[in-house]
């Protein structure tokens, strides 16, 4: 029984790969110069080799503002391969866990986002990954796609490691303070996919459909931005003094962002009895792992 997992060396990709090992599951890891999901061949050769009986697609084109200036990539990584693994995935009778976005959602709605509210995206990113969602569904019936937002890993590129930056460069940081969303710590989205995989594999029932999975509590990047700097002041002595809260206009960017990308994941929580932690708890593990092993080679 092995999982094949794509986009391995992403930030959930990297999580789901190292701890899908600790776990004892057999994870056939393929980063993108091992398979390029837009290959619909070498697709179809992946998830047809022996032994495979779960697909994780974890690979994602995920530039969000770069997309608006070339969005056929942004399609072929979110729509079309998506589209190849489903497919295939359909053709072997295996099961695809897929990830989705909140920036599927306009960001208008006062309160958390359902499952089942109707998507409607602002960026070519967002609708790339709402067509993904579509051919997911169009080519299979035992799919699972996940729809998390702000994701922020050991490994990789994201706002954490930004602010970690800019914390140690400027006395002063200025943060977006008018769009709210729910902070995801890619090893917790990397624990749940494991979790959902692992009844899979020992033979339990799951129910398969969409659903959403975020760290618990809502913040604003500004917040988000704070409580990094608080956090990280614990570990070491940061050069920044303020966060200076801004509005979305005042820091324009290519691809508009939803002023409110809250999730709800009830139906996720009452389902698979999984429970998100608070996103301040997340980050601070997050930076344990990260500051103290920065702090260890330094000293
Ligand atoms: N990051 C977020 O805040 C966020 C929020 C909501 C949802 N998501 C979704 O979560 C998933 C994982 O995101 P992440 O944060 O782990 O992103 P990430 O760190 O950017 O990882 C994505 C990985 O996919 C790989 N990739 C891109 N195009 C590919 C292709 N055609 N074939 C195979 N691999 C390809 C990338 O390889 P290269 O490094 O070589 O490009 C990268 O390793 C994505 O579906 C993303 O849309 C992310």
């Amino acid at each position: 029984m092995r999982i094949l997992l794509t986009g391995a060396n992403g930030q959930v990709g990297w999580e789901l790969s190292n701890r899908g090992a600790k776990r004892g599951l057999e994870i056939l890891a393929l980063d993108r110069s091992a398979l390029d999901i837009t290959d619909t061949i070498s697709v179809r050769r992946e998830v047809n080799r022996p032994g495979v009986s779960l697909v994780v697609n974890a690979a994602g084109y995920t530039a969000v503002d770069e997309a608006e200036s070339e969005p056929e990539l942004a399609f072929a990584a979110n729509r079309d391969g998506p589209a190849y693994l489903a497919s295939a995935c359909g053709k072997a009778g295996i099961p695809l866990v897929h990830i989705s976005t909140d920036y599927v959602f306009d960001g208008q709605k006062k309160g958390a986002y359902l499952v089942t509210d109707p998507v409607s995206p602002l960026s070519v990113y967002g609708k790339s990954k709402a067509a993904g969602e579509v051919e997911v569904r169009k080519h299979l019936r035992e799919y699972l796609i996940l729809r998390t937002g702000w994701v922020y890993g050991i490994h990789g590129h994201n706002f954490v490691k930004t602010m970690l930056r800019l914390g140690r460069e400027r006395e002063v940081v200025q943060v977006v303070t008018d769009q709210y969303g729910c902070p995801t710590f890619a090893a917790d989205l990397a624990e749940t996919i494991l979790r959902i995989a692992t009844q899979f594999l020992e033979g339990g029932q799951v129910h398969w459909g969409t659903y959403h999975y975020c760290g618990k509590g809502v913040t604003s990047w500004h917040g988000f931005a704070e409580e990094i700097f608080r956090l990280a002041s614990g570990y070491e002595s940061l050069k920044v003094k303020r966060v200076e809260p801004i509005s979305t206009s005042e820091y324009p960017t290519p691809a508009q962002r939803p002023a409110s990308s809250i999730l709800d994941c009830s139906v996720l929580e009452h389902t698979f009895h999984i429970h998100p932690q608070p996103w301040a708890e997340s980050l601070a593990q997050m930076l344990e792992m990260l500051l103290s092993v920065e702090n260890s080679k330094i000293s």
